[in-house]
């Protein structure tokens, strides 16, 4: 009997997660996100993503940001926020490929953006990562809809 309970639990929480257009994710002094892959329901006008730093290094040493864009582009656009600088938030300005981008926070910071996925599609690979100066390489993870 416990077992069936469990087992309804987690289907039940199952379904609640993967309906959800909210989104949340950390980012540490490790230089990692809490998460490789999101994932949101094709459904979604819009998602609600927050980013929270659990670190306790500052912005200028450790700082996180969440950008969304097509896997083909992570490291082009990555490339072109180190070159944008800190004043751009490490992203370049009025990119088309840049699909999404919260700001940069550091330690105990935490930010949270709204955007539209109405212009993605299932059928395409989409990646988030983090753009300050070499982190995207490790910082990243598979952006899904389902
Ligand atoms: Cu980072």
């Amino acid at each position: 009997m416990f077992k069936s309970l469990f087992l309804f639990g987690s289907l039940v929480f199952s379904y609640a997660a993967s309906a959800s257009c909210d989104l949340s994710i950390s980012a540490n002094d490790a230089m990692q996100f809490s998460s490789k892959s999101l994932e949101v329901d094709k459904s979604c006008k819009s998602v609600k993503l927050t980013l929270t730093h659990t670190g306790q290094l500052p912005i200028n040493i450790m700082g996180h940001n969440w950008v969304l864009s097509a896997s083909a582009d992570v490291k082009d656009v990555a490339i072109a926020g180190m070159q944008a600088g800190v004043d751009n938030s490490y992203v370049p300005t009025n990119d088309p490929r840049v699909l999404a981008v919260t700001n940069v926070v550091g330690g105990g910071e935490s930010t949270t953006i709204e955007f539209s996925i109405e212009q993605l599609s299932a059928e395409q690979s989409y990646k988030f990562f983090c753009s300050f100066p070499g982190h995207f390489a490790v910082m990243q993870g598979d952006f899904k809809l389902i």
